[in-house]
């Protein structure tokens, strides 16, 4: 195979080279283009273009397989623990039992969140979308931990990361504890990261509180699902604020933003609000396909499709077979799950989904699981949020210790050429 391209413009011949990669798409290294030729690229939405090399995830979205750090995602999602995945994103390796403890101590360590930090929360009305909550209150940890992250020292990372990933936990659980206007529940450090999550969401000071491993293990299955996806939305986008040098939290705080939207982590409240409409409509699964089909309706099958995996999203495999299990030990008859699958089953046997490769995606089922262990839908995309925060703190990481330049990309003009200013009295 060649290791260099050749483009032929305007008569001449340049040859930019191949750059390799360990599996997958292979890039063309385009650097020099328009030094040498006067020209751009353009990729509207990027399907086409890599912004980086990158070593922590790969996804090949035909065959429906995802790694993280090579490691398979079935493979982490049944034998892993999600502060195990943490520390495999975060340095490169799996940890050792001794690695494990300090990171877990770590992270323990950092758990107070300040007080001050309550009076922002607490000027937010109950009716404040979570998301919006979340984004803010990751962004004030700036104000509470000023100094800017040392890249070039490992301990200054380390600090900082395991700062965050100790303290936006709190914070997650806090908007759901004010969304239901409940008390604030703290970090238990005696627990392990998913049965203290679970603690600081569930527990009321009135009531014994009574630990449901079911649900504990369904909590960590899809906080490791959700840990990395390579450069979607939300990373490019801790990626490109990052870029700038801006600090690692209000760059996190960005990627919380970019994940609300419903084309990417707002897709896992948008399913259930579909599902329900569905239902509330009579359940007429085939109107609803034809819908999704029509040219003239807006309308989109929330939780199918996604811009790389034209396969089954290896993901949305296991998270049905967490709502199969829940499902059956909790004893929960659900009717919008039954809708999901036969919707799903429907969508699969259309040849529009089969010609277009639209999948479900992970965010088909997981609304489902949030909302039978008793979280509310607009809390979800915040799961997905405490989920990605290893992913977006590993990729901000990367950029910054590869020392990557300013994102930057050019444009095509295509505005008004050149014209002179007209006076406010000459305009018609
Ligand atoms: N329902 C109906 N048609 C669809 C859907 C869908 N869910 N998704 C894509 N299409 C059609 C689309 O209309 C287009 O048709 P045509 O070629 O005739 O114009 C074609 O498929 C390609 O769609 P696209 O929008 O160009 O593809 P994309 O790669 O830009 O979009 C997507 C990917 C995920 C935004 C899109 O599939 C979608 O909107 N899905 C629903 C939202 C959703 O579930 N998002 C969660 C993504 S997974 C979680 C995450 O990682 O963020």
């Amino acid at each position: 195979m060649s290791d260099t391209v050749k483009l032929s413009y305007n008569g001449k011949e340049y040859e930019y080279p191949i750059i390799e990669s360990v599996i997958g798409d292979r890039g063309i290294n385009i650097a020099k283009l328009r030094d040498e030729t006067g020209l751009i690229t353009l990729d509207t939405g990027f399907k086409n273009t890599g912004a980086t090399k990158s070593k922590i995830t790969y996804l090949d979205g035909d065959l429906g397989q995802l790694y993280y750090r090579g490691y398979p995602i079935e493979q982490i999602a049944e034998k892993s623990t999600f502060t195990e995945v943490m520390y495999l994103l975060l340095e490169g390796e799996l940890p050792t039992r001794e690695q494990l403890t300090q990171f877990e101590a770590d992270i323990k360590k950092n758990s107070l969140v300040s007080e001050e930090m309550k009076q922002i929360l607490k000027s937010f009305p109950r009716s404040a979308h979570p998301m919006g909550v979340l984004s803010t209150l990751t962004n004030a940890l700036t104000a509470f931990n000023p100094h800017a992250v040392n890249v070039k020292s490992e301990r200054d990372l380390h600090n900082a990361f395991t700062l965050l990933l100790a303290k936006f936990p709190v914070l997650c659980a806090w908007t759901y504890r004010l969304k239901l206007g409940l008390p604030l529940n703290y970090s238990n450090n005696r627990l392990d990261y998913p049965h203290n999550f679970y603690q600081m969401m569930f527990r009321k000071p009135t009531e014994d509180f009574e630990v449901d491993e079911l649900v504990v293990d369904a909590i960590d299955k899809l906080l490791i699902l959700h840990a990395d996806h390579e450069q979607n939305c939300s990373t490019s986008t801790v990626r490109m604020v990052g870029s700038a040098h801006t600090g690692l939290f209000a760059s996190i705080s960005a990627g919380v933003s970019a994940l609300w939207g419903p084309l990417h982590g707002g897709a896992n409240q948008a399913v259930i609000e579909m599902l329900e409409t569905i239902k509330d409509d009579g359940g007429d699964l085939q109107k609803w396909i034809n819908k999704a089909k029509s040219k003239n309706d807006n309308f989109r099958l929330m939780g199918f499709g996604h811009r790389v995996y034209r396969n089954f999203d290896p993901r949305a495999r296991v998270i049905k077979k967490v709502a199969d299990d829940i499902f059956n030990k909790l004893g929960i008859h659900d009717e919008t799950l039954e809708i999901a699958k036969k919707l799903e089953e429907v969508a699969l046997s259309d040849s529009y989904f089969a010609e277009k490769k639209l999948y479900p995606n992970v965010d088909f089922y997981s609304g489902i699981i949030y909302r039978a262990l008793g979280i509310p839908t607009e809390m979800f995309t915040v799961m997905f949020a405490l989920g990605r925060l290893p992913g977006w703190i590993a990729q901000w990481k990367e950029m910054r210790m590869n020392g990557e330049p300013i994102n930057r990309p050019r444009q095509i003009y295509v505005g008004s050429p050149k014209r002179d200013y007209v006076e406010i009295d000459k305009r018609n």
